[in-house]
């Protein structure tokens, strides 16, 4: 038995090992990336065709990483999408997206993707987890069937590793952002974070599967949280008449006991808005209510709407006829293409829907979107004429906009983010 923990320590060792990646998502290319080196070969599977297409042809399928970085890799990498592959597999990392759907986990991604590679597994293989679950979700997926077929933590591994990316950080990147390791049992654990050494500086060890998948809960859950303090926050500051921005800035310079957080427009991505309610539901199915998920949940939502109407209140003080509004920044983050439950598209369709205005959008990194099945095309970025609008809203701050020419347009600038906070003549801006 001991020979199966043996030859994958020492293809890691040497690496040279076949790494099966499924789902090559935002995930899925991060791993990609860091694993296609040395001796390593890389399989890659995904279900969307199109996505393989773009890699074989050394292209990109993420703004944030370069075509020429892809090229560099394509050596390293299998890129047949044939299941069956899974068979010539040292390790095989699952990838896949983990939604809601009516407020409880969809694992439907990862339960379909598990009934079609789950044939091809055998023994000497370590199967690994990243997909951002609730504590236990690895054991009731995978635990049963391979523990029928194999023995595990003997001739078949098992273990969980939950992604940190922070997508558009220039400071923490994948490698010196410490990564958790777990594993069913020492030697899953042993192999696991050997793994995962090859491609990070430091790893961290949890103590079981479940730790670590909690601990990825327990991270989101933080950020949602005080994300959603600070939303409320603001929206107070503005009936005390406080600046919040500055406020900050003077807080922050305790160096213990708090954290900065900034207000924004509402929450999106796929992490924030979700994951914490993979932990509020898994904690209600054994007996306890936590309600300060759900609370956050909430006044996140409500700080997209109560902007909405203080832009309405703007829009009918004008006393003007046809506002045109300029949307800019449809991705929820700064820097990045990811409008997933993005506020920004939350605020957009409904001024779409307004008779009182027109609306368009600008995003250099989000070319259309698609709503309520009707494709809209976003303006040029560094072709803008902020004079062609009535009100210049900065929901997302990338800084690919030009706000030299945006403040001299003199149009009504509600800003989202804080951009102009510190700025002396703030007649013009309305920081909401
Ligand atoms: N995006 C992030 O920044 C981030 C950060 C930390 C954790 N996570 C977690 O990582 C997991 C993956 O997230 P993501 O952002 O990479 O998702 P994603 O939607 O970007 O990528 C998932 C990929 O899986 C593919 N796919 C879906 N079902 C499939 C199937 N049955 N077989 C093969 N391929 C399939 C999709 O086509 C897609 O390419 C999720 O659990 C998420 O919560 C994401």
């Amino acid at each position: 038995m001991k020979e199966y923990k043996r030859n994958l320590l020492n293809k890691i060792k040497k690496k040279s090992l076949n790494i099966g990646l499924i789902g090559i998502g935002y995930v899925g290319i991060k791993l990609v990336l860091a694993f296609s080196k040395n001796k390593n070969k890389v399989y890659c599977f995904d279900n969307d065709k199109e996505k393989i297409e773009l890699l074989k042809n050394n292209t990109s399928p993420y703004s944030y990483i370069k075509s020429s970085e892809i090229k560099k890799k394509t050596k390293y990498l299998n890129l047949e999408n044939k299941i069956s592959n899974i068979n010539k597999c040292d390790v095989i990392i699952v990838c896949l997206p983990t939604p809601l759907k009516k407020e409880k986990p969809d694992l439907s991604h990862i339960k379909s993707g598990w009934e079609k590679f789950k044939p091809f597994l055998k023994k000497g293989q370590i199967l690994i987890l990243e997909s951002t679950t609730y504590p236990g979700c690895t054991e009731d997926i995978f635990y049963k069937y391979l523990n029928n077929k194999f023995q595990i933590d003997k001739n078949f591994f098992l273990g969980y590793s939950p992604e940190r990316e922070n997508p558009g950080d220039k400071e923490y990147d994948f490698q010196n952002t410490p990564k958790v390791v777990s594993g069913i049992g020492k030697n899953s654990l042993e192999i696991c974070d050997l793994l995962y050494q090859l491609i990070v500086k430091k790893t961290k060890i949890a103590e079981s599967i479940r730790i670590a998948e909690a601990s990825k809960l327990f991270e989101n859950i933080y950020r949602s949280i005080n994300i959603a303090l600070i939303n409320e926050l603001k929206i107070a500051c503005e009936y005390l008449k406080l600046n919040t921005y500055s406020i900050i800035d003077i807080a922050g310079t305790k160096p213990f006991g708090y954290s900065k957080f900034f207000p924004g427009p509402g929450i999106g991505g796929h992490c924030i808005p979700i994951d914490p309610l993979y932990f509020s539901w898994i904690s209600k199915k054994k007996g306890f209510e936590v309600k300060f998920i759900q609370l956050s949940a909430q006044i996140n939502k409500f700080r997209t709407n109560w902007i909405i109407s203080e832009i309405k209140k703007i829009i009918k003080n004008q006393n003007k006829k046809n506002h045109k509004i300029l949307l800019l920044g449809m991705a929820y983050k700064k820097n990045i293409e990811d409008t997933r439950e993005s506020a920004s598209v939350k605020i957009f369709s409904r001024f779409l829907n307004e008779k009182m205005c027109s609306v368009d959008y600008c995003d250099p990194f989000v070319k259309k979107i698609t709503i309520n099945k009707k494709i809209i095309k976003s303006l040029d970025y560094k072709k803008i004429n902020y004079n062609n609008f009535d009100i210049v809203i900065i929901a997302t701050d990338h800084d690919k906009f030009d706000y030299k020419k945006m403040l001299k347009s003199k149009k009504i600038i509600v800003d989202l983010r804080g951009r102009f906070y510190n700025l002396k003549n703030k007649n013009n801006i309305i920081l909401l």
